[in-house]
């Protein structure tokens, strides 16, 4: 094998494309670079780098792809220009995936992303396994994060056992199934039709153990009594403070999820783009909340 010999110390100047799944090699102050193609100009010498088991990053083998993820066996990735043929086949093959669709801009109240196929089976229908729960997802018909998995443990660990819980914008069911695993039943609902149709379906394909209600509305006017749930979720980051003295109209606290610039008192969830976040705070409600809008309804908010 062939690999460029630098000085370690220039290593992070040095932008070549590297062999996808090598290990750079270090030897004494020259680190060694394994390389596909000879590159002009620098030190090519014979190597011996380790292998690495796992799958190569995706910009090891294509450079220009701002971001991407894997739902079940289709890929979604935003490619910063167009992507040869062989290419798209290779990443089928490394990912073992199925399918490779561009997305466009996510829109619209429903926040259903626009997607165009670039490779593979034209399908957007696939299950997955997400932290123990298998799901059923229809991506051009529901909005999905793959990126928020984690975030939907922590959430469902600071419920206390023996709560009632809505979720309140449930798309595909996500966060609901996982609420229900852990305190045995819970109630979600959205605007989309179709994500509860496909949360239907994932209940069925799990344990019986996990009980959800699934109820369609339109969450300005929750169909529910008021305070009936302990706890509202509300996962609605572009919108949420429209509906939160609705929320807490139902509801004894809410978690609530807001896309902006990271302000005071909010906790960041994940990075949404250079400068925008998800960030997260909790809001207990007020016994005497109707009419008042955040932040001066008196709510009592914490972090
Ligand atoms: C950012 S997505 C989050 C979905 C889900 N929590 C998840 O993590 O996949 C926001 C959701 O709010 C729903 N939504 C938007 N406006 C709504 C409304 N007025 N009433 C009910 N649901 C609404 C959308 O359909 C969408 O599923």
């Amino acid at each position: 094998m062939k690999c460029v010999k630098v000085p370690r110390r220039d290593l992070s100047q040095v932008k070549i494309p590297k062999a996808p799944g090598y290990d750079i090699v270090f030897e004494g102050d020259f680190a060694l670079i394994p390389i596909i193609e000879d590159v002009k100009g620098l030190e090519v010498v014979e190597c011996l780098p380790k292998k690495r088991d796992v799958t190569p990053r995706l910009n090891e083998i294509v450079n220009g792809i701002s971001s991407f993820y894997i739902i079940g066996d289709i890929m979604v990735l935003s490619p910063k220009n167009e992507l040869p043929r062989e290419t798209l086949q290779k990443i089928l093959d490394m990912y073992k995936v199925r399918s490779i669709y561009v997305k466009k801009r996510v829109s619209g109240e429903l926040r259903v992303s626009e997607l165009i196929h670039l490779a593979g089976e034209k399908r957007t229908t696939t299950t997955f396994s997400e932290n123990g729960i298998k799901y059923f997802v229809n991506i051009s018909k529901v909005y999905v994060n793959p990126s928020m998995a984690t975030e939907r443990i922590k959430m469902a660990e600071v419920i206390p056992p023996g709560s009632i819980v809505l979720d309140a914008f449930t798309g595909y069911g996500a966060l609901a199934l996982h609420l229900a695993k852990r305190l045995g039943y819970a109630v979600a609902g959205d605007l989309n039709l179709d994500g509860l149709l496909m949360a239907l379906v994932s209940v069925k394909m799990n344990s019986k153990k996990i009980l959800v209600d699934l109820v369609q509305y339109d969450a300005k006017h929750l169909p529910f009594r008021g305070r009936v749930f302990d706890w509202v979720i509300g996962d609605n980051p572009t919108m949420i403070m429209d509906f939160i003295d609705e929320m807490c109209r139902v509801g004894k606290t809410l978690v609530i999820y807001k896309l902006g610039r990271l302000e005071e008192g909010w906790e960041r969830v994940n990075d949404y783009s250079k400068d925008l976040v998800i960030m997260k705070r909790l809001i207990r409600c007020n016994e005497n909340n109707v009419d008042l809008s955040f932040p001066e309804s008196g709510h009592q908010v914490s972090s």
